[in-house]
């Protein structure tokens, strides 16, 4: 037989999806592990969001519809950026479709030729590296440190940029670190990608999810900013939506007719019902947030007060998302329970074993001698989960 695509080849599955699917598959055969792994709230979806969707298909809202999703949802969408961000977009820039991450997909198809180089902060969200790879583009990856708080700096960005150098992808809040990048910085970055004519991806998929600091919106940074970046949002994160799959991208006409044309012809359109529930969420949900925000907060306060009691184990404290990315470069070369500790996979996976504990290794986010938590957990699992991971060290 002929070999199957050599991009194909090449793309790893996501490790985040893979740590969740073992935690359940491993708790649905009785074993009692506790999963850290999954980035996703563990609120119900609110109930209005609910009738919402069910009344939309009472309506026999079960056609298909436009590729970038209804016009409603598209003008809800313009309407909340406005009255969040102040910025100004009309619905034919709005891409809504199969969540967040197919539009990092779409917008990387948008813009990217084979060759073309996509600069990509580590750590990073796991599925961005592959989204890039399969796009034929190639990702170019900055490491960054605990000493810039992960951030990328305006003079990193210099080192790395080259004629080929096509966009750059920001997360703000991050996935994995939940760092927050200040007006400022993002200003500093604003004037290379201007210098460069370079697209920014900026995902802001946690942007209500902020605990220090203040959230500022890329594009919101000047008209020609504007131009050059697309935005990535959705219902997941913020309106707790996840199984609906409804994400948006805001862009300019170009970059967006460029979207809904690959929409067209691939996913066809989001679920129908689901663009109405996400039609409700983006029109009404401030009080969700607010409850949410606070258990988050609550947990976050939790986790770290615990942390800072442990040894050999430390973390940054977040300003936002709901992760703990956990240095763990103490224990690498120690024997525990049995294992030896030589990377943050072995470490995950022993703490999986012997501790029934679910963390993703920050392997997968390209920075290794980590490990990620997620707190979109109940405080019970928290304490629990933390208990276990105090009793695995001391053991
Ligand atoms: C940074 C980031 N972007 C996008 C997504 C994808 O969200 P969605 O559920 O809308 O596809 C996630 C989900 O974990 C994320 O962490």
């Amino acid at each position: 037989m002929k070999p199957i695509s050599s991009i194909a080849k090449g793309i790893a599955p996501s490790a985040t999806v893979a740590v969740d699917t073992l935690a359940k598959q491993m708790k649905a055969d009785g074993i009692d592990v506790i999963g850290f792994g999954a980035g996703e709230p563990d609120f119900p979806t609110p109930d209005s969001i609910k009738v919402a969707a069910i009344k939309a298909i009472s309506d026999n809202q079960t056609r298909y519809t436009p590729a970038a999703g209804i016009v409603p949802l598209r003008n809800a969408i313009c309407q909340w950026m406005k009255r969040e961000y102040g910025v100004d977009y009309q619905p034919s820039q709005i891409c809504v479709s199969s969540g967040a991450k197919h539009n990092v997909f779409i917008a990387l198809q948008a813009i990217c030729n084979p060759g073309d180089e996509v600069i990509l902060p580590a750590p990073y969200w796991v599925t961005y590296e592959e989204s890039i790879k399969m796009t034929g583009g190639v990702p170019v990856v900055i490491n960054t440190t605990e000493q810039t708080r992960f951030k990328v700096t305006p003079e990193m960005l210099e080192q790395v940029i080259t004629p080929k150098t096509k966009a750059l992808i920001l997360t703000n809040p991050s996935n994995p670190t939940g760092m927050l990048y200040s007006k400022q910085e993002l200003e500093a970055i604003a004037q290379v990608v201007l210098k460069h004519d370079l697209y920014v991806i900026s995902d802001e998929i946690y942007d209500k999810l902020v605990y220090v600091g203040e959230f500022t919106c890329f594009a919101t940074l000047g008209e020609e900013i504007k131009q050059r970046t697309i935005t990535i949002n959705g219902a997941s994160k913020s309106f707790a939506m996840t199984g609906w799959r409804i994400g948006f991208a805001a862009a300019n006409e170009e970059i967006s007719k460029a979207m809904a044309n690959y929409l067209s012809h691939s996913t066809g359109n989001p679920c129908s019902v689901s663009q109405y529930a996400a039609l409700e969420a983006y029109s009404t949900q401030e009080d969700l947030l607010t409850k949410m925000q606070l258990a988050y907060a609550r947990r976050r306060k939790y986790f770290l007060e615990r942390i800072k009691k442990l040894k050999d184990v430390s973390c940054l404290e977040p300003d936002g998302a709901f992760y703990i990315f956990m240095n763990i470069k103490g224990l690498l070369g120690r024997t525990i329970q049995g294992v030896t500790i030589n990377s943050s996979a072995d470490f995950a996976q022993a703490l999986l074993e012997k501790g029934l504990v679910a963390v993703v290794p920050g392997e997968a986010f390209g920075a290794p001698g980590y490990v990620r938590w997620s707190y979109a957990t109940s405080m019970e699992n928290i304490r629990e989960g933390l208990d276990r991971l105090e009793k695995f060290l001391s053991e």
